[in-house]
């Protein structure tokens, strides 16, 4: 018999600073709508060299563990998803073990397709538990990233940073996985990368969300034939994508959830051989502002405040939509849909459990967001324009880690 796993507990870390979106575009001299409306973001997360992939990943490491009382001589394994590697050889995932003082015996890897890269680690881990092979131990799953694009560029809006951290196991409190249904897309695409030794990204804008849209369709097509068979959903009154409470889609800007939402709901009214004759009128009806509303809206409120975060918004996403809605979400199937350039897509499913709204209440997400510090656009141009390696020497806020060094090309970690 199949095991139930999935994600037990969450929490988030987030630069300390942020900018608001606004000021950024009177900044650039663009009308804010285009940012606001256009975009759907309100603030930008701002880190500074101290507050690289490693000291994010490891804040939120620490504070999963601290605030829902982790006890981790019951990990087996530690996955850090992220493309924002510090170093060739060592992964980040050794560097948090270390600053968590994990136990030994522990399998430790990062794990690396753009922003797929946490997805990938995630179902490693379920996997890992579901086979058996985990021997009732848990995962750690650390998904981290800084968004960066660079000044005065179109994906400056874009930026982002922080990091989210789940525990997966047997008693998946906050998500059930659907194991085994999963949906997934691959192509061999130029549409965003970062080649070894640029720190901001390289990315064909309009042309990459041509090939998000492609390899969703693709995923969720092959979840849906799967969740038939099943038995889940069904050729029925409503779509099959209608019948999942929520969907929570990977967010590089939040408008990019409403496209993706409309492109999974153009997929069930182009297969289901009824419905609008047109393809117009098929356009429109994928659009609908009702569904978007029901089904998505209410799962952005964090990622319009942070931005993206590569690997991690898709879980940030997940964060918002059980923090707005836990309680009454409990028992309730959604859809995910992960995506990295480059690329890889990947839907899957599960069931939101009882203690959701417990569990996310002791995440604190109104405290990590409400700690920041709003800056002026020069501060962020300041900040942006320190070398990566000299971190400003600012104390680590009680609980967080900072890189405090890098001593003969090895990085030195101060805090919690
Ligand atoms: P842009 O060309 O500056 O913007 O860059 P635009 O002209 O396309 O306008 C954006 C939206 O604002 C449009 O809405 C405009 O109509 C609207 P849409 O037509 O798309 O619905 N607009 C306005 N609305 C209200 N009032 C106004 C106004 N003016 C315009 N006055 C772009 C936008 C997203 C391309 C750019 O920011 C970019 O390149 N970002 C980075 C790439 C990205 O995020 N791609 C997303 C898909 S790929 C992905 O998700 C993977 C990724 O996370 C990386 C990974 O996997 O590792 C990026």
């Amino acid at each position: 018999m199949k095991k139930r796993v999935g994600i037990e507990a969450l929490a988030v870390a987030v630069p300390r600073r942020y900018v608001d979106i606004e000021d950024l575009a009177r900044a650039r001299g663009v009308d804010p709508a285009k940012f606001t409306a256009g975009l759907g973001a309100k603030e930008m997360a701002v880190n500074d060299p101290g507050e690289d992939s490693v000291s994010l990943a490891a804040t939120a490491a620490a504070r999963l563990i601290q605030q829902q009382g982790v006890d981790t001589s019951k990990l087996g394994m530690l996955v850090v998803g992220t493309e924002t590697g510090v170093d060739h050889s060592k992964p980040i995932a050794s560097h948090v073990h270390g600053l968590l003082k994990l136990p030994r015996a522990m399998r430790t890897f990062d794990s690396q397709h753009a922003c797929y890269g946490g997805t990938a680690g995630l179902m490693a881990a379920a996997e890992w538990i579901a086979s058996g092979a985990g021997a009732g131990r848990s995962a750690l799953v650390v998904c981290t990233d800084i968004a960066r694009y660079g000044l005065k560029t179109a994906g400056e809006p874009t930026q982002g940073g922080g990091a989210v951290a789940l525990l997966v196991s047997e008693t998946p409190d906050l998500l059930a996985l659907d194991v085994g249904l999963n949906g997934v897309s691959t192509a061999d695409v130029y549409d965003f990368w970062r080649p070894v030794g640029r720190r901001e990204a390289l990315v064909d804008g309009h042309y990459s969300i041509t090939c998000y849209l492609d390899a969703m369709a693709g995923a969720y097509r092959g979840w849906r034939e799967r969740a038939m068979e099943q038995g889940l959903v069904r050729w029925d009154s409503k779509l099959p994508s209608e019948q999942l409470s929520r969907i929570l889609y990977h967010v590089p800007f939040c408008k990019m959830a409403r496209k993706a939402h409309a492109q999974v709901r153009l997929c069930d009214l182009e297969d289901s051989g009824s419905g609008p004759a047109t393809p117009e009128a098929r356009d429109e009806a994928a659009k609908s502002q009702a569904s978007y509303d029901a089904q998505v809206a209410k799962s952005l409120g964090l990622n319009a405040r942070v931005g993206n975060v590569y690997t991690a918004s898709l879980y940030l996403a997940l964060a918002g939509q059980l923090h707005a809605e836990g309680a009454a979400l409990a028992g309730q199937r959604m859809g995910l849909l992960s995506y990295g350039s480059g690329s890889c897509a990947e839907f899957f499913s599960g069931i939101v459990g009882e203690k959701a709204a417990e569990r996310m209440a002791r995440a604190d997400l109104d405290t990590v967001l409400a700690k920041r510090e709003r800056v002026s656009v020069e501060e962020y141009e300041r900040l942006m324009n320190l070398p990566y390696d000299a971190p400003e020497a600012i104390a680590p806020e009680p609980g967080t880690f900072r890189l405090a060094e890098i001593h003969e090309f090895r990085r030195k970690y101060a805090g919690a």
